[in-house]
């Protein structure tokens, strides 16, 4: 009984700490892996998506031919760090064209 309520609790604190930095990781990874043969990684991070939103537009690449193997890390790393809760991104040229500078 008493590691069952322990497995509880440690699952309730990963939900109150947010996504498993490790599990965010291998999400970095699967990216770098399987979202840069068809366009920048500029037109992913400058999204804002939900989670919801992020597995739909997976969905959306999948259709278009994008294996992903480690879906749900994926998930977790675009929500947490492209989630409609951050800011958004700057545009990366200013008006006259020149390179915007960080
Ligand atoms: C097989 C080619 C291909 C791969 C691989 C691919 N994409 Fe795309 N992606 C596209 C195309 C085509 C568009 C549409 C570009 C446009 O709308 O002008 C697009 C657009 C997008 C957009 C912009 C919003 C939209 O829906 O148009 C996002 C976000 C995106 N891709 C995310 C991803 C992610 C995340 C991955 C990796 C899992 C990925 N893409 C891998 C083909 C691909």
């Amino acid at each position: 009984m008493k590691p069952k309520l322990l497995l509880v609790g440690g699952a309730l604190a990963a939900a109150a700490l947010g996504a498993d930095p490790s599990v965010v990781a291998r999400g970095e990874k699967e990216e770098a892996r399987s979202c840069i043969a068809c366009h920048s990684l500029r037109i992913v991070h400058s999204q804002r998506l939900s989670k919801a939103a992020w597995g739909r537009e997976l969905d959306k690449m999948a259709g278009w031919g994008t294996k992903v193997e480690d879906r749900d890390a994926l998930v977790e790393y675009l929500a947490t760090n492209f989630g409609d809760d951050k800011a958004p991104q700057p545009p990366a040229l200013t008006r006259d064209g020149s390179q915007q500078k960080k």
